[in-house]
């Protein structure tokens, strides 16, 4: 039954066709929704009434858990503002892990503080840590640009730092907006590859399926077709459906020596901490990693 939605991107109201996804069939689920923030999309509204805004929005994730998996993962991405208001709603169905903060950059607003992250909710379905599935995660080491040093100090002992970086913690100040016009399509606020390839990784295997209700421009289902899982993608506007097919067409499976990572831009941005040996199999020389990396990833 869920086969006939899956590697689609249905062109349609997100909880209408929601409501035709059975019960427990998907693995993860991911939400964008417009932020209510007057942003100017072709065929949407995006300034609704707060109490309708929120009303819509329960019933998306009312519907986003039912269909996640006992074993899966529902991933909300917005302001703090209105995740504050989500999580009431959610800590109702669901089950809270984490508030990831999304270091994302920002613009001074004027008697406020400077509003510097996007917050993504994790909650699973099942309350017990032997029901869901995760997975630990590695991102790369930051290091200075021109010569490749590690910035931080690791309290002097950079020689018993992992070999390819730190474990995930709930706060990401690696992953970027994209600002360049050449990396980006007509979409007022379409987001990082890397950091829906993040989240994927971290809660599905391969052949997965993972939903997005608000596709936009395809995110979701490219970073799920780079990593070898199936995707179900909604979307209201035709012409964002146009530019996540032709983005879903170019998108190619990442996997080096078998294992599925995130690349960007030829380097790894995220990979499992049991995949590290496989992946690299000659050794861990911290200085080489990267530039080794560089040769590996151009075979791709
Ligand atoms: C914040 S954007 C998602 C951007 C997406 N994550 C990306 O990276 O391209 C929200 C999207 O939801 C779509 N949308 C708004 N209301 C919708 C609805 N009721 N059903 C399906 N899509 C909707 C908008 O057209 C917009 O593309």
């Amino acid at each position: 039954m869920i086969n006939k939605f899956t590697n689609k991107i249905i062109k349609g109201d997100c909880l209408k066709v929601l409501k035709k996804i059975p019960d427990n069939s998907v693995d993860m689920t991911f939400a964008d929704p417009p932020f209510n923030l007057k942003k100017k999309y072709n065929h949407y509204e995006d300034s609704k009434e707060k109490q309708d805004y929120l009303d819509w929005c329960n019933d998306w994730m009312s519907e986003m858990v039912r269909i996640t998996k006992p074993t899966g993962a529902i991933f909300v991405h917005n302001i703090p503002r209105w995740l504050s208001h989500y999580a009431e709603h959610l800590n109702k169905i669901a089950y809270f892990r984490h508030w990831i903060a999304w270091n994302s950059g920002g613009a001074p607003m004027g008697k406020t503080l400077l509003p510097n992250h996007y917050g993504i909710l994790y909650y699973t379905k099942s309350k017990s840590y032997k029901g869901f599935k995760f997975y630990d995660i590695r991102y790369p080491h930051p290091r200075c640009r021109s010569c490749g040093e590690f910035l931080k100090d690791y309290g002097g002992k950079k020689d018993q730092a992992h070999g390819f970086g730190p474990l995930l913690s709930d706060v990401w100040n690696d992953i970027h907006r994209i600002r360049h016009k050449k990396r980006r399509d007509e979409h007022p606020c379409q987001l990082p590859i890397p950091l829906l390839e993040r989240l994927i990784l971290m809660t599905t295997d391969e052949g997965n399926i993972i939903l997005d209700p608000f596709m936009g421009t395809g995110t979701t289902a490219v970073a799920a077709k780079q990593l070898g899982r199936k995707y179900i993608g909604i979307e209201l506007d035709p012409d964002y459906v146009k530019i996540a097919k032709k983005n879903i067409k170019a998108a190619k499976e990442t996997k080096i020596n078998g294992y599925f990572v995130s690349v960007y831009l030829d380097y790894i941005r995220t990979m499992r901490n049991k995949d590290f040996k496989g992946i690299w199999k000659d050794g861990c020389d911290l200085k080489l990693f990267e530039k080794k990396m560089y040769k590996i990833l151009k075979k791709i």
